[in-house]
């Protein structure tokens, strides 16, 4: 199988990149990634020489270089490329709707030129907007985005339908709940949470830190797509969520205690602009459709991803000490005067 997988170079395309060399012997992949700052080489440094995977850098809005591309008769797309993260969104939405809303509408484009058999559009459960304390989304839950970023995600996820209906363009969408794991950019709540805790830095607590989101270990979620790569069913959306809610306080004090570091880290701070309350996935239909169960729980992948950043200092502190470090003294200032 040839896949060409955009966005490999972030957090889940990484790990999926590695999933798929592991699992599939035969399989061959080219990662096309512009290697925004979110985007690093280094995720992939253990398979950089595996003959079966290559690199290409470029962005997925450049119609001419993704066309060219696909005269490489691949047997799937696989999307990941994406502006990811809410804060920034929320501080500038421009890119997000380049990337997000014309790059996938490039993408879809040339998959329909080149007759490309499968296409695997990576969204998010923030398209379906906020829940209350009760409740969870289908598939069939209206589209209520809040953020900037959300509204991005919740525009391809229509672009992609449209090429169905209209086209039969042979695409399939996914929307995953939170994830976590190894090499994810420390601007997310709990790398930015581990890192700030393993060098005694406060945790900055958005509002009350009664936001709940439900969680899903990165390799769960690779496990989901492959098995939708393979075995989905064209023009269908599915949820992938872990079926583990947790309030951002409780991650919080859970990763101070793992470390042994006191609760008064937790510096609470001014609320994220548009706050969703709750995140939760019914992902029944992936599970009665193809079998497919998160096996990690929380706690055990949780430690792990701990320890992974306490084994990976000098990834993290690379980023931390990069370009990453302006937009967290803008974003967060002096975290030393929050309240407890
Ligand atoms: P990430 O920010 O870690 O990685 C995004 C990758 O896309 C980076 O390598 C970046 O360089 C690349 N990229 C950005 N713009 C590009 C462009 N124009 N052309 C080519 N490459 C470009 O993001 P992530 O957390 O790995 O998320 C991957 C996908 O999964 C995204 O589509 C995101 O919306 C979705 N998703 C993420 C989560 C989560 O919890 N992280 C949950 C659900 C869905
Ligand atoms: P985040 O990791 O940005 O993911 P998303 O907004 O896509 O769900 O945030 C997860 C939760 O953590 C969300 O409720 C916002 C909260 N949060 C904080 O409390 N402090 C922070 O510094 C960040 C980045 C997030």
């Amino acid at each position: 199988m040839r896949i060409l997988v955009t966005g490999g170079a972030g957090f889940i395309g990484s790990n999926f990149i590695r999933h798929l060399l592991a699992t599939e012997p035969s399989c061959r992949v080219v990662n096309l990634d512009k290697l925004t700052y979110a985007g690093n080489l280094e995720n992939l440094a253990d398979v950089e020489r595996d003959p079966r995977y290559r690199f290409v850098k470029g962005s997925i809005c450049d119609a001419t270089l993704v066309d060219e591309l696909l005269k490489e008769e691949f047997d799937a797309l696989m999307n990941f490329a994406a502006e990811s993260h809410v804060d920034r969104s929320i501080q500038d939405a421009r890119a997000f709707v380049e990337t997000n809303v014309l790059g996938t509408q490039v993408i879809l484009e040339a998959c329909r030129r080149h007759r490309i058999p499968r296409m695997v559009q990576v969204s998010t459960d923030e398209v379906y907007g906020s829940l209350g304390p009760s409740g969870r989304f289908t598939e069939e839950s209206p589209l209520r985005p809040n953020s900037p970023y959300a509204a991005s995600k919740a525009a391809a996820d229509l672009l992609a339908a449209a090429y169905f209906r209209t086209y039969g363009l042979p695409v399939i969408v996914t929307r995953s709940s939170n994830n976590y794991g190894p090499h994810q950019f420390p601007e997310k709540v709990i790398p930015l949470f581990i890192t700030n805790a393993l060098v005694g830095e406060p945790l900055p607590l958005y509002g009350d830190g009664l936001y709940v989101r439900d969680w899903l270990h990165v390799q769960d979620h690779c496990e989901a797509l492959a098995l939708i790569l393979k075995n989905g069913v064209s023009g269908e959306i599915y949820n992938i969520g872990g079926n583990c809610e947790w309030a951002n306080i409780d991650v919080a004090r859970f990763i101070l205690r793992i470390l042994g570091k006191p609760d008064a880290l937790i510096a609470h701070v001014k609320d994220r602009l548009g706050h969703d309350r709750r995140y939760a996935l019914d992902t029944s239909k992936l599970e009665q459709a193809l079998g497919w169960s998160p096996r990690i729980p929380f706690e055990t992948g949780l430690t792990k991803t701990v320890g992974w950043y306490r084994g990976h200092m000098t990834w993290w502190t690379r980023i931390k000490e990069g370009a990453y470090r302006e937009y967290y003294q803008q974003t967060y200032g002096d975290l030393s005067h929050a309240s407890q």
